[in-house]
């Protein structure tokens, strides 16, 4: 596996893009504004954009299960929703106490992955169901992906046949081609942030997961950044040009 590499994402002096490499890891060198707020959780209690934000406990509503992945953020696990026992994914993001804090994802960051997620209903897009947010914590529950990622069914094979590839990028560019009909791009296509429904079956169905660095791109707005994995990163990310769909096409 490789080493992950975090670039920091100058735009918001404190977000950062997702590992190089497969993995994120907890130890992440991140940008603060120097001065500590601390966060009034009335304000995000009557936060009209937000309204869909529960804050009881999510342990209340939903039971805990195993662990599914983890990135920088930290964990997804496996849950059963108590009242209609479907399964889902948690997605349990660890967020800033303080403005200066070097520990946790910004606020608003979680929030626009949230925001970007409600306005997605495709095929080829995982759902988002619910969203918790207490003091220190957010937690997205998203549709059950019980297939595993992409890229460690092409690590299995090694090799896909021109079919499967077919298939598989068939499905993503139609995900891909609705967000983009919608403004929103990715900013982190690769096989990790690709899932598979089903992993033993001839037909392979596939989700685009992780909106962590999604953006809504208004018309006549420049948004740059210099968030993404390196080895996938495109040059106008590396050289701080303003970023769009044609982004997500590298
Ligand atoms: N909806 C889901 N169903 C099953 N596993 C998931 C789901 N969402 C994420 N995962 C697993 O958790 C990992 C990390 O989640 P992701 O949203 O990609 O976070 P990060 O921003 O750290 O990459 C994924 O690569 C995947 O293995
Ligand atoms: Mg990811």
């Amino acid at each position: 596996m490789a080493e992950e590499v975090r670039v920091p994402d100058v735009t918001s002096m404190g977000t950062l893009g997702p590992a190089g490499g497969r993995k994120s890891s907890q130890d992440d060198i991140r940008c603060c504004k120097g001065e500590e707020e601390l966060l009034n959780l009335e304000d995000e209690v009557f936060n009209p954009n937000m309204t869909s934000f529960k804050h009881e406990n999510v342990e209340d509503l939903y039971e805990l299960l195993e662990k599914l992945g983890s990135g920088h953020f930290g964990e997804v696990k496996r849950c059963r929703e108590k009242s209609s026992g479907t399964f889902y994914a948690g997605k349990f993001i660890k967020t800033r106490k303080c403005k200066g804090s070097r520990l946790g994802l910004d606020r608003e960051q979680v929030e626009r992955e949230v925001f970007i997620l409600q306005q997605l209903e495709h095929p080829n897009i995982m759902k988002l169901h619910d969203v918790f947010a207490s003091r220190a914590e957010m937690v997205l529950i998203l549709e059950l992906i019980r297939g595993g990622e992409l890229f460690d069914f092409i690590a299995e094979k090694e090799a896909l046949s021109e079919e499967e590839a077919i298939e598989f990028l068939e499905q993503i560019l139609r995900g891909v081609a609705y967000m983009h009909s919608r403004h929103i791009a990715h900013f982190d296509l690769k096989p990790e942030n690709i899932m598979l429904l089903e992993k033993d079956t001839p037909h392979h169905k596939v989700k685009i997961i992780d909106f962590g660095l999604a953006q809504k791109i208004e018309d006549g707005a420049v948004f740059k950044s210099l968030c993404g994995t390196p080895q996938y990163i495109a040059p106008e990310v590396i050289n701080y040009e303003p970023l769009g769909s044609p982004t997500d096409m590298w």
